[in-house]
């Protein structure tokens, strides 16, 4: 595995390095303070686009492999962790899919907006069935060319941005294999798109339920196979997984950052508390768990970008990435002692951010399962 990045890797990080800390550096606190993120910021994304970043140049995309997705999500995240997550959703399971799935006349229809500048959702959730996802209850069905979806969907990501909502609907059956995915457009009638959730972090990514009261979407609107939609969802997170550890990657180096700063600065016993090994322990403990999940990150990336099965990697660097971001963020507070406290240091909001990680896109316990079934169906010994 070459860990080592490109010459083209590296000028594409500096890159979007510099548009965030110059453009959305000085905004994020106040995206925070007022749960908003304006169009502008997105519209700023897609005019380099990085709304299209793993789609075939072919298609309006830019081509990028995992690894240097995982890099430019990375980069966001350092300076919005909710600014990133619309960018990681939006591209892993709300455009790519359509892409990977899609048939021609979707692909035509969707692609060349979804890349510049309109923007994707997924909705997987319900009231209902959140981890155990294939017990979902909304339904869709047939009726001659169309389908009729009734049903709710909660932890929609993107909400009141999103022009195009991939949602998973139960057509023939229970269980996973009675499930397909179909592509909602936001002007759906029988669509009703709920308020946004007033949430802990991550404020200003735009988190809604979905009511579906009779909606008949063009049976052309299906993706994938009837009975297929389980799978074509989860195939898609494998990704989406990645691009969450990279959000954790970017928190929490911030965070890093911000208390390693701190801690040269602040003075107690007559010196920086840099100088004192109660706070060095806690630096030197941050940078590892940083350097490993960078490390899983990287590895899961390569093993899909280079076609072989990367489902544990992607749960393992999950699961580390977002455990490490909330135990580095609480430990930047601790560095800050009261000033980490309080909303004028960015420290506060590292730790709001990343609390949620452990939980959407599969929390820790799935991320848990998914490694063991894997492990087990390799035949590991116990
Ligand atoms: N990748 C691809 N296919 C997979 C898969 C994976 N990771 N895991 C299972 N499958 C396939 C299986 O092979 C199986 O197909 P076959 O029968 O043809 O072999 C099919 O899917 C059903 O698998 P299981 O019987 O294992 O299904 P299960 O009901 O036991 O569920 C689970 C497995 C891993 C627990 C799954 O339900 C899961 O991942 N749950 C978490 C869901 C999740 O991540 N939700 C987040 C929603 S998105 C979000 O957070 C909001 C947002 O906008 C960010």
């Amino acid at each position: 595995m070459n860990l080592d990045l490109t010459e083209d890797q590296v000028l594409i990080r500096d890159a979007v390095r510099e548009l965030c800390r110059g453009e959305f550096g000085t905004q994020a606190a106040k995206w925070d303070r007022d749960d908003t993120i304006p169009p502008a910021a997105i519209a700023k994304l897609a005019e380099i686009g990085l709304l299209g970043m793993n789609v075939p140049e072919e298609w309006g995309g830019l081509g990028y492999d995992s690894r240097t997705v995982t890099m430019v999500i990375e980069e966001i995240a350092r300076v919005s962790a909710a600014l990133a997550i619309m960018v990681a959703v939006h591209n892993s399971v709300g455009a790519y899919p359509i892409y990977a799935f899609g048939t021609e006349e979707q692909r035509k229809r969707y692609l060349p907006r979804l890349t510049t500048g309109a923007v994707g959702a997924f909705a997987l959730s319900e009231p209902g069935s959140g981890s155990d996802a294939s017990a979902l209850l909304t339904t869709a069905k047939h009726d001659g060319d169309h389908y009729v979806l009734d049903g709710e969907k909660n932890w929609v990501t993107n909400g009141r941005h999103v022009w195009t909502f991939l949602v998973l609907a139960r057509t023939n059956g229970p269980g996973a294999k009675g499930i397909s995915a179909f592509i909602v457009e936001n002007n759906q009638q029988g669509l009703t798109i709920g308020k946004s959730e007033d949430k802990m972090g991550l404020r200003g990514s735009d988190t809604v339920t979905l009511a579906f009261d009779h909606a008949r979407v063009p049976a052309s609107q299906r993706l994938g196979p009837e009975g297929e939609g389980f799978k074509l969802a989860l195939q898609s997170l494998d990704a989406g997984r990645i691009g969450v550890a990279s959000q954790a990657l970017g928190v929490m180096t911030a965070a890093f950052h911000e208390a390693a700063r701190y801690a040269q600065q602040r003075k107690a016993w007559g010196g920086p508390i840099a100088k004192l090994q109660a706070i060095q322990f806690k630096l030197a403990e941050m940078e590892r768990r940083v350097q490993c999940a960078r490390l899983l990150i990287r590895k899961a990336a390569w093993l899909k970008d280079t076609g072989q099965d990367f489902i544990r990697a992607a749960s393992m660097a999950k699961l580390y990435a977002t455990e490490a971001a909330t135990w580095v963020t609480h430990q930047a507070i601790q560095v800050h002692g009261g000033y980490g406290y309080v909303k004028e240091y960015a420290v506060e909001r590292y730790y709001r951010d990343a609390r949620v990680m452990e939980i959407y896109e599969g929390t820790s316990e799935i991320q848990r399962l998914v490694i063991a079934r894997s492990l087990l169906a390799d035949g590991v010994r116990l």
